[in-house]
């Protein structure tokens, strides 16, 4: 092409890497700006201090579907599918993190990871749900669970609890980790 005449090879090979950093940079801009736009921005749920008590809360059995709503970079989606040998699914809204989900569980067939938004998908099948979102999301997901939830239905929050269902279990917060409320449903609304 024309331009390869014009630039010499370094100054293309300069152009292309910096076009790459362009894009590498966007897409983790764009990633990051979708999790913050979705409900809520990316912060792990302390892994030591917190998965074995939603493992326990979880109170899973051999066949049970766990699902994650946005399910971050897919650790605890290995966690509960490694102690359990359930069937695991996350839905996250973050490419970046889908992605980063996906590869780390690719090997195993009982982990799987949706790129889409929480509301998009359907619940009616889970038996757990594991949830950190933010409060102001957490009332549009009570909604949608009211409508969906199977009879069953465990739903375990972490820090912020659904703005009008009783918990039906609450582990308290300590200095270094937040609450953990269960909710168990009695099936669809109507
Ligand atoms: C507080 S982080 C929790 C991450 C992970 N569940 C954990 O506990 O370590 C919230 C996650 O939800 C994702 N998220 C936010 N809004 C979402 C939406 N509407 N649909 C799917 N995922 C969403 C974010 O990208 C982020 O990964």
């Amino acid at each position: 092409m024309e331009w390869f005449g014009i630039l010499d090879p370094m100054e293309v090979a300069t152009l292309m890497f910096f076009a790459l950093v362009t894009l590498v940079l966007l897409f983790l801009a764009l990633s990051a700006l979708v999790s913050v736009l979705g409900g809520a921005q990316f912060v792990r749920t302390p892994v030591e201090l917190c998965f074995p008590l939603i493992l326990e809360l979880a109170d899973l059995s051999p066949g049970d579907r766990f699902v994650e709503l946005g399910s971050g970079t897919g650790n605890l989606l290995r966690y509960i599918q490694e102690q359990t040998g359930c069937h695991v699914h996350g839905v996250e809204l973050s490419p970046l993190l889908a992605v980063r989900s996906w590869w780390k569980n690719r090997r195993n067939p009982y982990v799987t990871t949706e790129l889409n938004h929480i509301l998009r998908i359907d619940l009616g099948n889970a038996d757990v749900v594991y949830c950190y979102l933010l409060p102001k999301f957490m009332a549009k997901l009570e909604h949608k669970l009211v409508r969906e939830a199977k009879a069953g239905l465990r739903v375990i929050s972490y820090a912020f609890p659904l703005p009008h269902q009783a918990p039906a279990r609450v582990i308290p917060a300590t200095s270094r980790r937040a609450a953990l409320y269960l909710y168990i449903f009695e099936g669809r609304s109507a």
